[in-house]
């Protein structure tokens, strides 16, 4: 990864930039309104490991205003998901809802088809974050397959690290957007007004699955399922370990030098 692809892009009065994710978050016909634009082969297209409430959405979500990446995030689908009609929902769906509020995976096949309707995503000229995805190593086999039909070639795999008393704290605090998905602490990173979101005003929520019964099931689903992805990525030469210790723009610095160093 080149030095230029850490710039801080403005939009010439200092506000970081974000693009939007429709395309990701809805699906379909969706089209984004600001699409990213980049040179060809300055995309990156990066994995974001570790387990659930280690930062990986706030790490994706600072990483894309910097690089102009989208961030993909499955959870954030199943969430989106969630605010639907019943009606509008499919029986997968429904069914991926609830394994969500359990706290279990939601079945491969679910996730595969819900990653493979929104393709041109993956294939997207500004690249990519994955952020929740692949989440098991048959998810991570099939993605293989998906980008190198595609023709398209992983930057990196990032693996977040955190003592688990750390993140519980952190899973804990949490408050989410229920309009932008925007993620808050109530200690380490608080909303400027209690219960809204900075960013647009939408109204904060704690998520169903941050219940203590359903963080346990998500720390067992991650130790069983989602850790052998280290391994995986570690053998193709992509993995890079990252402490998620300090606050998450320590978290974020030290993202950046690791990737530079590379
Ligand atoms: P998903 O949404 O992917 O959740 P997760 O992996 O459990 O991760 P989280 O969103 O809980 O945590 P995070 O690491 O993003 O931390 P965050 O940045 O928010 O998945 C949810 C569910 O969907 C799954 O359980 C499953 O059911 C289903 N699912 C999704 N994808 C799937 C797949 N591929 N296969 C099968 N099922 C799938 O940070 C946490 C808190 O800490 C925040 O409050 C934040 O403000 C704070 N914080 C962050 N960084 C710092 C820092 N450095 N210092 C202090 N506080 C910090």
């Amino acid at each position: 990864m080149s030095t230029n692809q850490f710039p801080y892009k403005t939009d010439g009065s200092g506000a970081l930039l974000k693009h939007d994710r429709t395309a990701w978050l809805k699906g379909g016909k969706a089209e984004c309104m600001m699409p990213p634009h980049k040179p060809p082969g300055q995309a990156s297209r990066i994995i974001l490991l570790g387990p659930p409430g280690v930062g990986k959405g706030t790490q994706a979500d600072m990483l894309s205003e910097r690089l102009g990446t989208c961030h993909l995030s499955t959870g954030d689908v199943f969430r989106a998901a969630k605010c639907l009609d019943e009606k509008e929902l499919s029986p997968a769906m429904r069914n991926a809802i609830d394994h969500m509020r359990r706290g279990e995976l939601v079945p491969d096949e679910t996730v595969l088809n819900m990653v493979g309707e929104r393709l041109r995503c993956l294939k997207c000229s500004g690249g990519f974050l994955l952020d929740g995805f692949p989440r098991t190593v048959a998810q991570a086999k099939a993605l293989e397959q998906l980008l190198e039909t595609h023709g398209i070639k992983l930057t990196a795999v990032f693996n977040y690290e955190l003592p688990i008393e750390k993140i519980v704290a952190r899973i804990s605090g949490r408050r989410t957007c229920s309009n932008c998905k925007a993620v808050y602490h109530l200690t380490t990173r608080p909303p400027k007004f209690s219960d809204l979101c900075d960013q647009c005003g939408g109204k904060l929520f704690q998520r169903e699955d941050d219940r203590p019964e359903a963080v346990k099931v998500r720390m067992e689903a991650y130790q069983t399922a989602t850790k052998p992805l280290i391994d995986f990525y570690q053998q193709r030469g992509l993995l890079f370990n990252i402490s998620a210790e300090g606050s998450p723009e320590e978290v974020f610095q030290r993202t950046r030098l690791t990737a530079l160093a590379r």
